[in-house]
C-alpha cells in the first residue's frame, strides 16, 4: 500500500533538529582519573604477536600483516582490560573488523544487540556502536555502567526527530499507534507505543492490529514496511545518511559489470534502489542470506564494514564493496575502546523517569520476539 503521508519538524512549526555529533568530545574528567587502572604497553613484542595470533587468523583476509601490529597491542590491551573490569563488549555488525571480529564479546544487528543486552551478567557494558545503541542496553540494564568509547557517535535517524515531535504528531492523529525505529533517543521511546528493528518492523506494525500506524522515523524503511503490510502508515521524514546515497542507477550498473551478481540490500535504502535488489533485509538477515546462499559475487548495499566483518568470516564470497561509511559508527577505535576501560568513560545515563517509559517501548518489541 502507497504511504500514507510523511511529516517532518516543519509541519510543526519546529525548528530543523541539530545533530549531537555537534557536540565536542569531553576530557578525561578528574574523577574518570581518579578510578583509572594503569595504561598498559603499547609495545608489538613478539609476546603480544604470539598471544594475537588466533586472532590475527580471523582478520588476515581483511587487515593485511602491515596493519597488524599497530592494532595487536590494543587488541591484547583490551581483551586483559575486559577481564580486570569485569566488562562485556557488544558490537555492531557495522564496526570495523579488528573491533567486530577480536575484541567483541557478542555482535550482531540492533535487535539482537537488545535482546543480548538483557542477557549481560558484566557489571560493565561497553557499547561498540552509536549512542542510541548504548542508550537502549541502559534501558534494560539501569544498574550497570554502560560505557560507549565515543559519546558523539550520532546517528542522523535518531537526530531527526524528538519527544515533542511525537506528542505533536499524536495530536494531528488521535489514537493511532506509534512505532519507534531503535534508532531513535529514549526520549522518542518514551512518546510510543513499541519500537522496533528493521529485522521485525512489519511484525511489530502488523502485532498492534490497527488500520493506521504512525512509524518513525525513517521514511525509506516506512515506504519498505507500507510495501509489505495492508496497513495505513504515517511516516516521518527522517533518512539514513549511508543508505539514502544509494541509488538505482548504481545497483544496476553493478548488474551490466556482471550479470550472475547477487545484490542484497538493507531496508533504510530508497524504494528505486530495492527495487533492483535481489533481496533485502537487516543486516543480521544480509548475513545470514549470505551463510546460507554462498553466491559467487555479492553486493551488499549497506554501511561497508559489514561486508570486511563478512569477508573475514567467509572467504569463498567475493564482495563487490561500495564503501559507504557510516561517519558516528566509524567514531568507535581500538583507541577509544581502550580508553574506555581504562578510565570507565564515557558513561551513558538516561534519566530515570524517561527511562521507565523507553523501557517499556523496548521491551514490548522483546516480548513480541520471545
Ligand atoms: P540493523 O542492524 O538493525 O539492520 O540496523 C542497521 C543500522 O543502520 C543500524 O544503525
Ligand atoms: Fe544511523 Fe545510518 Fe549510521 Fe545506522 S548507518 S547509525 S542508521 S546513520
Amino acid at each position: 500500500m502507497p504511504i500514507a503521508g510523511i511529516y517532518g519538524p516543519e509541519d510543526f512549526g519546529s525548528p530543523v533538529h541539530g545533530h549531537p555529533a555537534a557536540q565536542a568530545r569531553s576530557r578525561v574528567t578528574a574523577g574518570e582519573r581518579a578510578r583509572a587502572l594503569p595504561v598498559p604497553s603499547l609495545e608489538w613484542t613478539p609476546e603480544v604477536e604470539r598471544n594475537t595470533a588466533h586472532l590475527y587468523q580471523r582478520v588476515k583476509k581483511v587487515i593485511s600483516p602491515a596493519e597488524w601490529p599497530f592494532m595487536a597491542p590494543y587488541v591484547q590491551a583490551i581483551n586483559e582490560l575486559k577481564k580486570t573490569r569485569d566488562a562485556v563488549i557488544l558490537a555492531h555488525n557495522y564496526q570495523t573488523p579488528e573491533i567486530f571480529h577480536c575484541v567483541a564479546d557478542i555482535g550482531g544487528d540492533s535487535l539482537q544487540l537488545a535482546i543480548e543486552a538483557t542477557k549481560v551478567k558484566s557489571s560493565i557494558i561497553v557499547q561498540c556502536g552509536v549512542h542510541f545503541m548504548a542508550e537502549t542496553s541502559k534501558l534494560l540494564n539501569p544498574h550497570k555502567t554502560v560505557l560507549i568509547p565515543d559519546q558523539r557517535a550520532g546517528c542522523s535517524l535518531a537526530s531527526s526527530i524528538t519527544g515533542a515531535d511525537v506528542r505533536l504528531l499524536r495530536e494531528r492523529f488521535p489514537g493511532v499507534p506509534v512505532v519507534a525505529y531503535v534508532n531513535t533517543s529514549a526520549d522518542v521511546k518514551a512518546e510510543v507505543d513499541i519500537c522496533c528493528t528493521s529485522s521485525n518492523a512489519v511484525e511489530v506494525v502488523e502485532s498492534l492490529g490497527a488500520p493506521s500506524v504512525i512509524f518513525l522515523p525513517d521514511q525509506y524503511l516506512a515506504k519498505y514496511v507500507a510495501s509489505k503490510t495492508s496497513v495505513k502508515i504515517i511516516a516521518w521524514k527522517g533518512a539514513c545518511e549511508v543508505h539514502e546515497r544509494f541509488t538505482g542507477d548504481e545497483l544496476r550498473a553493478y548488474r551490466e559489470a556482471d550479470p550472475s551478481v547477487q545484490i542484497i540490500a538493507h531496508p533504510e535504502c530508497p524504494p528505486d534502489v530495492l527495487a533492483e535488489a535481489d533481496f533485502t533485509g537487516s543486516t543480521a538477515h544480509m548475513i545470514n542470506w549470505v551463510r546460507s546462499n554462498r553466491p559467487k559475487r555479492v553486493v551488499m548495499i549497506t554501511e561497508c564494514s559489514m561486508a570486511d566483518n563478512v569477508r573475514a568470516e567467509l572467504p569463498g564470497v567475493e564482495m563487490v564493496r561500495p564503501c559507504n561509511l557510516c561517519p558516528h559508527m566509524k567514531r568507535i577505535t581500538l583507541p577509544k575502546i581502550l580508553d574506555s576501560l581504562i578510565y570507565l568513560r564515557e558513561e551513558v545515563t538516561v534519566d530515570p523517569v524517561i527511562a521507565e517509559r523507553a523501557r517499556r517501548s523496548v521491551e514490548r518489541m522483546i516480548n513480541l520476539k520471545n
